[in-house]
């Protein structure tokens, strides 16, 4: 079971650090997301002491889990901030992070959007276009800014063993530039008179199976960059994988090890976001019905695909566990939300404790890329977020449940 030293079983009784998610529900109701953030900096500490060796710049990646609160505590603890929009910029730095801290990544900046971190003094661009590189040096040269970081994204054309829809250094993948495109590039780089070409930048895909995509597109990278000393940094993204009941995942520290022989001499930055987060977060649902049909039990719970996409967009495995432990005796259950979508399923064919309607079941290892991959379909407001505090003791609410009014704000009938 993907249970950890914070969310755990205490007299029955599922808890987080020392909170019990029951009275956090009894005061917010359901669908609610829950982060523990001692996890969240367990986790971070984690990386960091694996890599400590290699002294990398680690940018927590804000696409993972983008709650102020989470992002706050990251920065509190050290972390940088991997950004893929203005939005996320701006987000960033209300969390505290300092300009210089955030890398600028993503595959379609708009020209706003570059104006609006050049602006703010975002440390690095992750550039993945030639006329991005032309936009981001006539902002600069109108803004009077120059030697402006850039990493240059490299698709390595490796596949990396992991869901194909998260997989991204293949060759067929929108992401990054050509080897070819990039030897380009760094062999003309006068003609980009306000960038710095300090670094390049690879993911090859989220979830890793195992180090191989990685190292592969690490030496790549390595041979593009041997005749170009000032090209010091090598931006490795993220990609660390977290259980979600698997057993025979690489761990951080083997991927630190896998990578040191190849990154020593440069400087490092890593973009880890679902192996901080993922597994200090749960989502907890109320079971509304009990539904006996074509020989199957349905549980009908109040979360959704809305709130939580990944199981229907990746077929996802995502365990789930009774907030109370009352019976042991367990049955082959269908998890369903409320949406009217067939593939509206959170789990399918698990077994779960016979149970009462109105006991609540969490969804475990949904900290990363959960609520911030929810939306309103079927107008359903949006699920609070509570943060555990650092403490462990005490447990804030990081976001409002949206309400009916919410649902509205920004529609115009005249
Ligand atoms: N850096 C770059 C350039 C990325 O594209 C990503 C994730 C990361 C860092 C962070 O990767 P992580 O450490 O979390 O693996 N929604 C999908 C995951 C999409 C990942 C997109 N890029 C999911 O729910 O599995």
């Amino acid at each position: 079971m993907t249970l950890n030293e914070s969310i755990h079983y205490q007299n029955k009784q599922l808890y987080i650090d020392n909170i019990a998610v029951s009275d956090v529900i009894t005061h917010v109701g359901s669908p609610t997301y829950i982060y523990s953030l001692p996890r969240a900096i367990h986790n971070y500490n984690r990386i960091a002491s694996a890599f400590e060796h290699l002294n990398p710049h680690i940018h927590y990646s804000a696409k993972a889990n983008g709650s102020l609160r989470v992002l706050k505590t990251l920065v509190d603890s050290g972390a940088g901030i991997d950004c893929v929009s203005a939005g996320e910029i701006f987000k960033a730095l209300k969390a505290g992070a300092s300009a210089r801290d955030i890398v600028f990544a993503g595959v379609g900046k708009t020209v706003n959007e570059i104006q609006f971190a050049l602006e703010q003094g975002v440390g690095w661009f992750n550039v993945e276009n030639i006329l991005e590189l032309d936009y981001i040096n006539q902002i600069a040269m109108n803004l009077g800014l120059s030697s402006i970081k850039i990493a240059l994204r490299l698709n390595p054309k490796v596949t990396a063993n992991t869901h194909p829809y998260i997989a991204t250094g293949h060759g067929g993948a929108k992401f990054g530039l050509t080897a070819q495109a990039i030897a380009h590039i760094l062999n003309h780089q006068e003609d980009w008179a306000n960038l710095n070409f300090a670094g390049l930048h690879l993911h090859v895909g989220s979830q890793l199976g195992d180090t191989s995509a990685t190292t592969k597109g690490i030496q790549i990278a390595r041979d593009l960059i041997k005749d170009h000393p000032s090209v010091d940094t090598l931006n490795i993204g993220g990609g660390i994988p977290v259980s979600y009941g698997e057993a025979d995942l690489p761990s951080v520290e083997a991927f630190a090890k896998a990578i040191t022989p190849l990154v020593e001499s440069y400087k490092l930055i890593l973009e880890p976001g679902r192996s901080i987060i993922a597994d200090a977060g749960i989502l907890v649902t109320c079971l509304l019905y009990i539904k006996q049909q074509a020989a199957q039990t349905f549980y009908i719970v109040d979360g959704s695909m809305t709130e939580f996409i990944r199981p229907m967009l990746y077929q996802a495995k995502h365990q789930i566990v009774p907030v109370k432990q009352t019976n042991s005796d367990s049955q082959v259950v269908q998890v369903v939300g409320p949406v009217c979508e067939t593939t509206d399923v959170l789990a399918k064919d698990v077994p779960l404790p016979i149970m009462q309607i109105g006991d609540m079941l969490a969804i475990l290892t949904t900290g990363a890329y959960g609520a911030v991959m929810a939306s309103s379909y079927n107008a359903r407001p949006r699920p609070a977020e509570i943060v555990i505090a650092e403490d462990g003791n005490n447990w804030h609410i990081a976001r409002k449940r949206e309400t009916y009014d919410d649902l509205i704000r920004d529609e115009l009938l005249d």
